[in-house]
């Protein structure tokens, strides 16, 4: 959809736990190997937090981060969006403990669900409520925890993914140009239980049973994923682009979802964006949901792969089935 919103990052920030965990270091324990992981995910390394780093404590780094970036402080804020499938508590929601945590005022906060496209969903939330004038300053935390709902004996899942925050502060464009310029986001709901976590929910609350049967942890579908991701990622990024009236060689980076260097190559490949146009920091932070886009996206500003006046094309794919892309002039 072409939208046009004249809405700008003014900062991001992102953090990742200290402690690392290498391929080799799952190997020492699972029946996996360095070799098969890195041939098959491109995955070499993932950050792991330590008890006490929760998904709190790490979106309100990457949040002070981002509003450091910004040149703004929290008392600058009326909205905060977190993004996460590993809230601090199931109850009330993460956004709310990190306003408190900020020391904001009694600005409204909510979080929201959609897994590894929550950041593009999140974005484009918030993007909403600046170009309708209900706020100025937003704060969007893509935060995970991810390493706390993986079944670390299941080598299918265990060694996807990592831990993480990334944060970006969005407000009105203060200068012609830098704008949204395409959005498209999409679920299907028919493929919710690729990837899902059975238990805890309404469905099956918390009992002895669920936990002895291990249902808290999160299941995939990998191969069936894999597949519906590459043409799906594909397509949303030639919808986008069309929308917008861009050509791919206009787009200075890609920033994709890092779930699987496979899926990024392969859908790269079919869509003709060469990988030198791509952020990939997989290697490093494997997969790390909603964290994962900004996570990429701060680092490439960072390292100056991205700067002002730049297309830039966000692109996420997750669990739901959703997927999202943003093409945005930063
Ligand atoms: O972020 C949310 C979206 N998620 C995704 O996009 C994930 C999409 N899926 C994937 O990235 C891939 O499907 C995986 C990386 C999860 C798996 O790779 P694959 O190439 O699809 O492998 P597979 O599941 O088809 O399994 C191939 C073989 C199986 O053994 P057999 O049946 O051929 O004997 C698995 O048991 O590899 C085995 N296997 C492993 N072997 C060593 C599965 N996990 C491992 C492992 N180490 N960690």
């Amino acid at each position: 959809m072409k939208t046009s919103w004249a809405v700008e990052i003014a900062g991001m920030g992102s953090w990742t736990p200290p402690k690392v965990v290498t391929n080799d270091d799952l190997a020492a324990r699972l029946d996996t190997s360095d070799e098969w992981i890195t041939q098959r995910t491109g995955i070499r390394a993932r950050h792991i937090s330590a008890d006490g780093e929760t998904t709190l404590h790490l979106a309100e780094k990457a949040a002070r981060e981002a509003l450091a970036a910004a040149d703004l402080t929290p008392a600058d804020l009326d909205l905060i969006v977190v993004c996460t499938v590993t809230p601090e508590h199931t109850l009330p929601s993460t956004s709310c403990e990190l306003q408190a945590a900020l020391g904001c005022g009694w600005i409204p906060a909510f979080d929201l669900v959609a897994a590894c496209s929550g950041f593009v969903y999140g974005l484009t939330t918030a993007a909403q409520f600046i170009h309708a004038g209900t706020a100025k300053t937003v704060l969007v935390v893509g935060a995970e925890t991810m390493t706390r709902v993986t079944d670390q004996d299941d080598r299918a899942t265990a060694i996807l993914f990592g831990d993480a925050a990334g944060a970006a502060i969005l407000r009105p464009a203060t200068q012609a140009g830098r704008e949204i310029l395409a959005v498209n986001l999409g679920a299907d709901g028919a493929r919710a239980k690729m990837i899902w976590t059975p238990a805890g929910g309404s469905c099956l609350p918390a009992s002895d049973t669920t936990v002895a049967e291990r249902l808290h942890h999160m299941r995939m579908s990998g191969r069936e994923v894999y597949k519906f991701a590459v043409t799906q990622m594909q397509t949303v990024l030639s919808q986008t682009l069309a929308d917008a009236g861009v050509a791919t060689d206009d787009v200075t980076l890609l920033i994709p979802h890092q779930s699987n260097l496979r899926i990024i190559e392969s859908a790269c490949d079919k869509i003709g964006i060469p990988m030198d146009r791509v952020m990939v920091n997989i290697d490093r932070y494997g997969n790390t949901s909603a964290a994962s886009v900004p996570l990429a996206m701060c680092e490439a500003w960072r390292a100056g792969r991205i700067k002002r006046g730049d297309l830039v094309m966000m692109l996420g794919f997750g669990a739901g089935l959703t997927w999202g892309s943003a093409l945005l002039r930063l």
